[in-house]
């Protein structure tokens, strides 16, 4: 999978502030505490004497092993008193380093392994979180919680089917709630299906937030307007759009696919869809699927094998009750 330039420098932005922080605040730390406690600030200057006189050691040739051994004791003793004071004062032994947030490639974002270096996992993952935040630019994350999703709108009588409108969204809440709460990798997908203003967006919006929180990568898209992205960088040959959002749309641990049916629809829009559904699908990566569509009239907007894929792995949650806008307006 490839990502543009664009998402790679902010990457790489993101990586060395944090960095540049974690070393900054390092230095902080360290001034405040030599103030505090002078002998720490004499340790490290003997703690780099001794190196400084292995090294020469070394260097000189000779039987140095004698002179080693002694300067290796002497610096253990060293830092043991270090830490010593440093616990003492109520500090972590490791205050004079820096914290990293990424302790593996210490926020570099590559490691040497077997005499090679590659990316460090950290960096794959925020590669998938900036290439997210592209896309959710225009969304309307924030706006909707679970916190603010009421029951009440919903009428407690049953319809003529037997559902008590409150009672099935009542159950779809806490199935979203659980589902935000216990996401994996490879969670479940999800079609949420019914008319218009039954909280679809809300409740998938709600999902999206609590996973970003939680450090997720979460791509929330409209159907039509990513699709229109997309056609339009396929058409006027931009492929390293296309493909970066192509990347995206695969990668991200949760697609979120809002509004699917409301696409100005082509062979292109449609085989784009069934590609990355089937491309996350295959790697059980999981897809959140809203739509207005009936099953029989997703059927006749969409190929067979995308709507029996689709019907095959989602757990469906079927939304009812009366539109919720005019309610609130
Ligand atoms: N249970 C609820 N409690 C409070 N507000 C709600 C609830 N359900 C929906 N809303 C609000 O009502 C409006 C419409 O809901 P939403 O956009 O989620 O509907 P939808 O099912 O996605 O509709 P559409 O199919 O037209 O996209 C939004 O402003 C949303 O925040
Ligand atoms: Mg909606
Ligand atoms: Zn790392």
């Amino acid at each position: 999978m490839s990502y543009s330039d664009a998402v790679y420098s902010k990457a790489y932005g993101v990586l060395d502030a944090r960095r540049n922080r974690a070393v900054a605040e390092a230095e902080e730390r360290k001034l405040k505490i030599y103030s505090e406690i002078p002998r720490v600030e004499a340790i490290e200057r003997e703690l780099a004497s001794c190196s400084v006189k292995a090294a020469r050691a070394v260097f000189a040739g000779g039987d140095a092993k004698e002179h080693l051994t002694l300067l290796s004791e002497q610096s253990k003793g060293l830092r043991a008193e270090l830490e010593a004071l440093l616990i003492n004062a109520g500090y972590d032994k490791k205050a004079l380093e820096p914290h990293f947030t990424c302790p593996v490639c210490e926020d570099r974002g590559t490691i040497e392994l077997n005499n090679k270096t590659v990316t460090c996992n950290c960096f794959k993952e925020l590669l998938k979180e900036c290439a997210c935040q592209e896309v959710n630019s225009l969304s309307p994350l924030n706006l909707s919680t679970f916190d603010t999703f009421e029951l009440s709108y919903y009428p407690e009588a049953e319809t003529a089917d037997g559902v008590s409108p409150r009672r099935r969204m009542s159950q779809i809440l806490n199935y979203c709630k659980a589902y935000a709460n216990n996401f994996k990798a490879d969670s479940k997908s999800l079609l949420m299906r019914g008319a218009t203003g039954l909280g679809k967006t809300h409740l998938s919006l709600s999902i999206a937030n609590e996973l970003l929180n939680k450090g997720f990568s979460v791509a929330y898209v409209s159907a039509p307007d990513i699709l229109f992205q997309l056609e339009r960088a396929h058409f006027s040959y931009e492929y390293d759009k296309e493909q970066d959002l192509i990347s995206t749309l695969t990668e991200c641990d949760l697609l979120i696919i809002d509004d699917l049916g409301t696409e100005f629809a082509t062979n292109y829009t449609n085989s784009q869809i069934y590609n990355i559904f089937n491309n996350r699908i295959l790697r059980t990566k999981p897809v959140i699927i809203n739509t207005n569509l009936t099953i029989k009239e997703l059927e006749n907007a969409y190929t067979q094998r995308f709507v029996s894929r689709v019907m095959g792995t989602c757990d469906k949650l079927d939304f009812v009750g009366r539109d919720i806008r005019p309610q609130k307006a």
